[in-house]
């Protein structure tokens, strides 16, 4: 079987997108990273792609202004010539429009530093040390139109630590993403996790 063509999308560093680079490069791993994309021009991720040797594309949202479909338009364009079979959003600080995530349904992932469904949005380290949970962690789930709300293809636990501060958990929660991440992809890409025709998100 040909392996999945993916591009992962970035707004920063991209420690995801260099785990799934990594990954990919086993024999049996059933997908190649083939394409990156920032929404930012300065997302030192897209430097990274570079050294691997991997095609990489700008598409700045603040070029759209307002209009995201413009935006989304130009984004999909870039995905569409380069063949792209999944899409892994990894640290992409933009909300993608509903028609978009139909567009790419079952074909869209997305790594959440939380425990899915608990803490969606941001700072999620931050409000489980102040909810005084005893175990966060991270999650890879599908992307449906409502945030962080898809179905879960792996998560992984971390435990709560006396003492914790925001940068020590989200350090011990981040070992986690760029490992359940490549796992993941594997799935998807082997076929053995889809995104069930309405199953409940
Ligand atoms: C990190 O906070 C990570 O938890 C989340 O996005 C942020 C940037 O990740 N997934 P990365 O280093 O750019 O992959």
């Amino acid at each position: 079987m040909s392996r999945k063509r993916v591009a992962v999308l970035i707004s920063g560093r991209g420690s995801n997108m260099t785990a799934l680079i990594e990954a990919a490069k086993a024999d049996d791993y059933p997908a190649e990273i083939v394409l990156v994309v920032s929404n930012r021009p300065d997302a030192s991720g897209i430097a990274r792609a570079r050294e691997a040797g991997i095609a990489t594309a700008i598409v700045d949202h603040t070029s759209f202004g307002e209009d995201r479909a413009a935006f989304e338009g130009a984004l999909d364009a870039e995905l569409r010539a380069h063949r792209i079979d999944l899409v892994c959003l990894a640290g992409f600080m933009r909300l993608l429009t509903p028609s978009f995530v139909t567009r790419w349904s079952g074909r869209l992932l997305n790594i959440h530093p939380a425990l899915l469904p608990q803490f969606k949005g941001l700072h999620t380290h931050r409000r489980a040390i102040e909810a005084g949970v005893k175990r966060h962690g991270a999650t890879v789930h599908f992307v449906v139109p409502e945030m962080d709300s898809g179905p879960i293809v792996v998560q992984e636990a971390v435990p709560v630590l006396e003492g914790d501060t925001e940068e020590t958990l989200a350090a011990r929660v981040l070992e986690v993403e760029h490992r359940i991440y490549p796992q993941a992809l594997r799935l998807v890409a082997e076929g053995r996790a889809s995104l069930a025709a309405g199953e409940p998100s």
